[in-house]
């Protein structure tokens, strides 16, 4: 049973970046975004969940090596990976444009993705690709060709999908009894620390702890063995999971250090959820005043990064095309489209339209270090930038 303890209102879908003509304020294009608490899992949830047919199409905008952070991090984690577990096949569940599996040899790897416009590019290159959804049909479909692999990786695909218990158990199923399954997402004591409430929007169905992660895989035989926490989406952890029977690989102190962290900060307790929700309301109190104070000395902001955060941002404090100009971003797929909800123009990156603005809100906050290294001249100049994270300040 859900408790709720955050209400987002109406949403319109995050990556469902509108053309002009479709760019109607259509009320069936609108969901309730609300967020709730399972007391016994201490999983946190969206209440609505929007079928997965509906958001992972052939339209999917986001691509993972769009920035230089991703693909660095991305190339690490590979040399990493191969150097502690070796993997003779290794298997990646939402492989999005391959910015990872590039780094593999080609017949050691599966891609599995559901939006057939990354799934084709994966393909192209050569790699073995599941244009499909993670479930047990897949998992069976995959173990009858290949048998088991060694290694599945997953970042910030599992809190898409709906049924987790489903997930787990075909991981369980196709995963060798010695084999390592990584996942990574956002991390929920980053985000209540930070006051991120924008991780929340139709595609991020769930947001984990390690808490609520340990509880999950308990019931399918798997369990933590490390955890590494990373900068990546604001905060994200890394969980290493093995099959409980695997004795061979030894539990390391970074579990307890996480789950102590996370009870410490009152994760395990309904009443932290209620507190976060509270902060939540007055972090849109302030940024709202930031915008209209600014608006009323006729100052020009624009947005930097158009991201599904943003989207959650500005429909949540009603922050629309006569407040910012324009958002700029480097995605292509993105541009000369609006976004949802709030009718706000996306226009190509350049310094140009960038030096336009006295103001410029991050929409790609997660991104503040790789932004303000690119941006020094704009800073140098006077150029100032507006976030909401960890509370509402003009930088
Ligand atoms: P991201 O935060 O990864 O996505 P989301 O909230 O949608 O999951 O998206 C970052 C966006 O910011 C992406 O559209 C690219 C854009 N961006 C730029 O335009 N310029 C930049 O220098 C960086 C780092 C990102």
């Amino acid at each position: 049973m859900n408790h709720e303890f955050l209400d987002l209102g109406l949403q319109p879908l995050a990556n469902k970046y509108l053309t002009k003509t479709n760019n109607s304020n259509n009320s069936k294009q609108y969901y309730r975004l609300k967020v709730g608490f399972n007391k016994k899992t201490k999983l946190v949830s969206l209440l609505k969940k929007i079928p997965d047919k509906k958001m992972f199409d052939s339209t999917y905008p986001y691509k993972s090596s769009m920035s230089k952070t991703m693909i660095n991090s991305f190339k690490k984690l590979s040399i990493e990976i191969k150097k502690r577990f070796k993997p003779k096949m290794f298997l990646e569940i939402g492989s999005n444009d391959g910015v990872l599996i590039r780094n593999f040899d080609r017949n050691k790897v599966i891609c599995v993705e559901p939006c057939s416009n990354l799934a084709k590019m994966t393909k192209k290159k050569g790699y073995t690709t599941f244009n499909d959804y993670w479930n047990l049909n897949l998992a069976k479909k995959i173990k009858k060709k290949f048998n088991q692999v060694d290694v599945i990786y997953s970042a910030n695909t599992l809190t898409h999908i709906n049924n987790l218990n489903d997930v787990f158990n075909s991981i369980s199923f196709l995963l060798n009894k010695n084999g390592v399954l990584i996942i990574e997402d956002p991390s929920f004591l980053e985000c209540i620390k930070k006051v991120s409430y924008d991780q929340f929007y139709n595609e991020h169905i769930y947001v984990f702890s390690a808490i609520a992660v340990k509880n999950i895989i308990n019931k399918f035989n798997l369990e933590l063995f490390d955890i590494e926490p990373l900068p990546t989406h604001g905060g994200s952890l890394r969980y290493y999971i093995k099959h409980k029977d695997n004795k061979n690989i030894k539990i390391k102190k970074s579990v307890s250090f996480q789950i102590s962290k996370e009870m410490k900060f009152g994760l395990q307790k309904f009443s932290t959820y209620v507190k976060f929700g509270k902060a939540v309301e007055n972090s849109r109190k302030k940024l709202i005043k930031i915008f209209i104070d600014l608006k009323n000395k006729k100052q020009k902001i624009i947005g930097y990064g158009a991201t599904a955060k943003a989207c959650t941002v500005l429909n949540y404090c009603n922050l629309d095309n006569k407040i910012i100009d324009y958002f700029i971003d480097t995605t292509p797929d993105k541009q000369n489209k609006f976004m949802p909800g709030k009718n706000i123009k996306i226009m190509k990156y350049s310094k140009k339209l960038l030096n336009n603005a006295n103001y410029i809100y991050l929409g790609a906050w997660n991104f503040k270090n790789e932004i303000f290294n690119k941006e020094k001249k704009f800073i140098k100049n006077g150029g100032k930038f507006i976030t909401h994270v960890p509370f509402p300040k003009i930088i």
